[in-house]
């Protein structure tokens, strides 16, 4: 089975083929990702309309060398699959367009994949990892901690009740002066860094549910910065000593809510031994080192997709597409793109104030 998947729910365009194969290293058969972060960098963030504009220029070619570098034609593929949402409306719309019209002209299956569930499946494509597993999602726009039980069956344990952790990353980075995107940034800086040098926050440290909160930590780096007197008066070691710090803040923080959920984890699932991470700051090794000390001391696998896996691609589009495409699970051409789209329908769309589905 032969899938081509589309990727253009936020800043990156992507095109990617994938196959069933046996093997999981003989699954990709191609993948191109075209980041959009130079037409977003003079802004600090992402704009949502160059954002657009940008996936309806460039998707057309973008699939037509993921066909090529795959040595595929149209023809070949049984699927055509598409992030369907949750993102930025106006790219959603160019991927399911895109993906639409091929599938209306070869008259194959479409289908609609939740952007959520490729990056969750993503650990399935690179490792066979069987279900059911714990996975703890960080990525630009989500924080959440899930038990997925089946490609279309997950339930939320724990989500953020302010900021993403991605955000905080973003955010800080851009009140330090180092630029956007701000996680691989801070991470960079943070390798000359001390972690132990700034005292910050840990918030929810300790609290019995799985729940995240990000804004504190955001507020106690601006607080540093203004200390120093402006990012201006900072030192490349302080700068870096802050990085430094927020990371181990960060991993703390992970570690701690993580505890809780594999708790009930296994209340759920007895057998369960293996947490995935997933989403961009998956793609941050310190902490991808630090979740690590999980392994030992709560008896589990951690597995950390590939780097360019984590990020934004089209290859984990393409496979959740495949997975939905074995389980009978295809869209009709009227399915309509969703900015909003939580993995867990039944999980409460607000706890407490502000929380992010
Ligand atoms: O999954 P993703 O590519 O897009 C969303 O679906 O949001 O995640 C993007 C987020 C950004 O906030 C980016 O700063 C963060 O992932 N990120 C990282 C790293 N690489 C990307 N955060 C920490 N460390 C990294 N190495
Ligand atoms: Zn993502």
């Amino acid at each position: 089975m032969i899938v081509l998947g589309i990727e253009s729910s936020c800043d990156e365009t992507a095109a990617a083929i994938v196959s069933d194969a046996a093997s999981p290293e003989a699954r990709i058969l191609s993948n191109i990702v075209l980041s959009q972060e130079d037409e977003h960098r003079p802004y600090g963030g992402i704009v949502p309309e160059i954002a657009a504009r940008s996936h309806l220029e460039h998707v057309d070619h973008l699939i037509k060398q993921a066909l090529d570098d795959a040595d595929v034609s149209l023809a070949q593929l049984d699927g055509i699959a598409a992030t369907g949402g949750p993102g930025l409306i106006g790219g959603v719309i160019v991927g399911v367009m895109s993906a639409k019209a091929i599938a209306s002209v070869q008259n194959k299956p479409f289908i609609a994949v939740n952007h959520l569930a490729g990056h969750a499946l993503t650990a399935r494509l690179t490792e066979n990892v069987e279900f059911p597993y714990l996975l703890l999602l960080v990525s630009g726009g989500h924080c959440q901690l899930l038990i997925v039980e089946d490609v279309d069956r997950y339930t939320r344990l724990g989500t953020t009740v302010d900021d993403a952790l991605g955000e905080a990353f973003d955010k800080s980075a851009k009140m330090m002066g180092l630029g956007y995107p701000g996680g691989p940034i801070v991470e960079r800086a943070a390798a000359s860094g001390d972690g132990t040098r700034f005292k910050l926050p840990r918030p929810m440290l300790g609290r019995k549910e799985c729940h995240f909160s990000f804004s504190g930590l955001k507020t106690a780096i601006r607080k540093q910065i203004e200390h120093f007197g402006g990012e201006e008066k900072m030192s490349d070691q302080d700068i870096a000593d802050l990085c430094a710090s927020f990371q181990t803040a960060a991993g703390d923080v992970l570690i701690d809510r993580c505890q809780n959920a594999l708790k009930q984890f296994r209340q759920r699932h007895p057998d369960g031994d293996t947490l995935v991470v997933a989403g961009g700051v998956a793609a941050n090794q310190t902490l991808a080192k630090r979740l690590s000390e999980l392994e030992k001391s709560e008896n589990i696998k951690l597995i950390v997709p590939p780097a360019e896996l984590c990020t934004d691609n089209a290859a984990m589009i393409a496979w959740a597409g495949l997975e939905r495409l074995k389980a009978g699970q295809t869209d009709p051409l009227d399915f309509k793109p969703r900015p909003r789209w939580p993995l867990d329908p039944d999980a409460p769309a607000a706890i407490g104030a502000g929380v992010k589905a």
